[in-house]
């Protein structure tokens, strides 16, 4: 986790706002928050109650623990909904804010606002449009991660997108949960051409990034990462043990 967020990967010890689309049981937004007091705003938001709801305790165990050291604080709490850590900052105070709900509902000026996205989730078929207006929204110079190339789903236009050069090569790997010895090669991206909002990839492309999510499924067959997808009706994951098993 801290490989990912070094200065050759997500850079947050020189950015503001971080935001973890998929945010489990907040462990990534707990630690960058923690080690990065630059970050401004660290936002999380995770579809699972109950992975939300470890991390709301996490934040509450943080603040019971730290009064009067540190000066964390609950400024804000909706219990099973919202909880909102403030500490002293530099200038203003410092927030980091976990929030249980559907990140592909996250409104444009707040993916305006990150310097960096985490999209630490599979993305299924159906991802590909709500990923693209993500992508839309992201403002020039932001850095992001995915779990899949997502370059495959341009084919006739150029993404607006460039991998990062610290990740060109496959041996850029980084410790997960299902593969914690040897990692996981992630994609690091940094979006380097603006897109005026109503961006649109050609038709073509569409129809193609379709067509490659679902081929990629097919065919990496070994250590998958967890997806979207594999949300059963309670909105768990299969495995729920909420263990990420990086080097934190
Ligand atoms: C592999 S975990 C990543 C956890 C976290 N980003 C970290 O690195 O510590 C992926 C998470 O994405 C969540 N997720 C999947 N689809 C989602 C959606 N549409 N909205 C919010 N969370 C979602 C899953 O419930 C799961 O907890």
């Amino acid at each position: 986790m801290l490989k990912l967020l070094d200065d050759d990967h997500m850079r947050a010890g020189r950015s503001d706002v971080l935001v973890d689309l998929g945010s489990g049981t907040g462990k990534l937004c707990m630690q960058a928050f923690l080690t990065y007091t630059n970050l401004t705003r660290v936002i999380g938001i995770e579809l699972s109650a109950s992975r939300f709801s470890l991390g709301e305790a996490a934040c509450m165990r943080l603040a019971a623990s730290s009064s009067g050291i540190g000066g964390y604080a609950v400024a804000k709490r909706v219990p099973g909904e919202l909880i909102i850590l403030e500490a002293p900052g530099v200038t203003a105070r410092r927030q980091l804010e976990l929030r249980k709900g559907d990140m592909w509902a996250m409104r444009a000026p707040e993916i305006e606002q990150a310097d960096i996205l985490v999209m630490h989730t599979d993305f299924t078929q159906a991802s590909v449009p709500h990923f693209k207006r993500v992508l839309e929204d992201m403002r020039l110079g932001c850095r992001f991660v995915t779990y899949q190339d997502l370059r495959s789903c341009w084919r006739r236009s150029e993404p607006p997108f460039q991998q990062l050069d610290a990740n060109l090569d496959e041996t850029d790997t980084f410790l997960t949960s299902w593969s914690s010895s040897r990692g996981h090669h992630l994609f690091c991206y940094e979006k380097h051409v603006a897109t005026r909002r109503g961006y649109r990839l050609h038709p073509d492309d569409i129809e193609d990034s379709k067509e490659n999510m679902g081929r990629k499924k097919r065919a990496d067959s070994d250590e998958q990462p967890p997806e979207a997808g594999d949300i059963m009706e309670d909105g768990e994951l299969t495995d729920d043990s909420g263990s990420e098993g990086e080097d934190s």
